[in-house]
């Protein structure tokens, strides 16, 4: 199905995403923005998946898409006005906050933003983010340099400690014509985060970044210094994550698999590379898993031709590389952490040792070798905590990852209550 767009430009909805959302109600709001006009599709997507969807339109957004369309999308007249006779005579915006299972502001305008921060209510939208009980998730648009500035730095801070889900913005081409972060997710996105949102997994709401499979350290133009990562085992607790309703974000060494629905990827090729990708997103995060085997070390200064083989012994300098996982856990501000120590011998021990040494929250031991850990389509953990321990057997790395996540929420459980004590 197509869409046209501002300036006479074609939005195609790949209807890829097979979500189920019946009977489920969505109140779905619109701020004056130019990714308004794809805020069609995603209504379109809603009905589709069985939701019911009432559209809520600020005054402004009327200059970016007309309501007749949106009103013809999902069967309801288009909500707009505060003060409307009709519907406050029985006070209608509290009747409709109380309706909702999920108000969705898609796009979300640093001017919408920042009022809702401020907990103002001069417009129907703003009112019902304010008096509805249900979870509430924004998807921001704007140019870069208003999603970078400081103030809108702020209110998306404040929003996330009050549990807003913030969603998005993706990076890429802009409107505007510049290049960066301020894109609106698209709509099969936005689609596949409402399901997940609804189905209040045990971690609906939580942000969540992890690196998966091996680094490739440079030795010369053509070869490198790896490892036998698969990266199944990340993309398995990514996918398991995904599921439970997380928010992840996959950082991912050079693999050959496919990236799990609903997760955003991003591909990296060395240490120093994950390093970067990691430390750009430890933003409002709530649990990092650091599953990737990351080259401890890498060629000193690789050369960007080919070596030739004249001599007979040919010695290569090793420099260290940053330890990610350390670096995550040593912020003062930091989310839960979780390593993986990958050994042939010594399991525990060293495990343990790795725990208190990198600051971890939970380490998860497995014994790698021939057929072991590594590439395999199998593995078996031994999971360490402070003052636990438990064994996950020998099984497929989805079900083991289910298991793991499930033992993941338990201590981010166990740790919150304490802190709150
Ligand atoms: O990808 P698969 O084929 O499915 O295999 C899964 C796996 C065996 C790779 C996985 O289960 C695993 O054990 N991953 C961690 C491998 C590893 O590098 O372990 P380590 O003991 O060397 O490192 C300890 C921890 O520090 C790990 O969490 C690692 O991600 C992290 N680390 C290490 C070095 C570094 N520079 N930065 C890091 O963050």
């Amino acid at each position: 199905m197509a869409y046209p767009g501002p300036g006479g430009y074609t939005w195609r909805m790949t209807s890829s995403v097979s979500v189920h959302l019946h009977g489920r109600r969505v109140i779905l709001g619109i701020t004056a923005g130019i990714a308004a006009y794809k805020a069609a599709a995603l209504a379109r997507g809603l009905v589709r998946a069985g939701a019911e969807v009432q559209v809520v339109m600020t005054p402004s957004a009327r200059e970016f898409i007309g309501a007749m369309s949106l009103q013809a999308i999902t069967g309801r007249p288009v909500r707009e006005a505060i003060f409307d006779a009709q519907h406050e005579a029985a006070m209608g915006h509290i009747e409709l906050a109380r309706w909702a299972e999920l108000i969705l502001v898609a796009p979300a305008s640093a001017d919408f933003l920042a009022r809702l921060h401020a907990g103002l209510a001069d417009t129907l939208l703003h009112t019902l983010c304010l008096a509805s009980e249900a979870p509430l998730a924004v998807a921001p648009a704007m140019n870069r340099l208003m999603w970078a500035n400081p103030a809108t730095r702020a209110n998306i801070a404040g929003l996330l400690g009050r549990g807003v889900l913030v969603w998005g913005p993706a990076e890429g081409e802009q409107a505007c014509g510049e290049q960066g972060p301020g894109r609106m997710l698209e709509p099969d996105e936005l689609l596949r985060r409402v399901a997940g949102a609804l189905a209040g997994g045990r971690f609906a709401g939580r942000r969540v970044l992890l690196t998966a499979g091996p680094t490739r350290e440079p030795v010369d133009a053509v070869r490198f210094v790896g490892n036998r990562s698969s990266g199944r085992m990340g993309f398995a607790l990514a996918d398991a994550l995904r599921r439970e309703g997380a928010e992840v974000c996959l950082v991912s060494g050079p693999v050959g698999l496919e990236t799990p629905p609903g997760v955003e990827r991003i591909d990296v090729e060395t240490a120093l590379e994950m390093h970067a990708a990691v430390m750009q997103r430890l933003d409002a995060l709530d649990l990092f898993i650091a599953c990737a085997a990351v080259a401890d070390y890498r060629p000193v200064g690789p050369v960007s031709h080919k070596i030739k083989k004249n001599a007979d012994v040919l010695r290569l300098e090793l420099v260290k590389n940053p330890d990610i996982v350390a670096e995550v856990a040593a912020r003062s501000r930091r989310p839960f952490c979780v390593g993986f120590a990958a050994e042939t011998d010594g399991l525990e021990s060293y495990a343990e040792d790795k725990r208190r040494a990198k600051g971890l929250d939970m380490i998860a031991a497995n014994r790698v070798g021939p057929g072991l850990g590594f590439e395999a389509e199998d593995n078996a953990l031994l999971v360490l905590w402070e003052g636990g321990r438990t064994r996950l057997p020998r099984q497929p790395k989805a079900r083991l990852a289910e298991q793991l996540i499930s033992l993941i929420a338990e201590r981010m459980d166990a740790q919150t209550t304490t802190e709150d004590s």
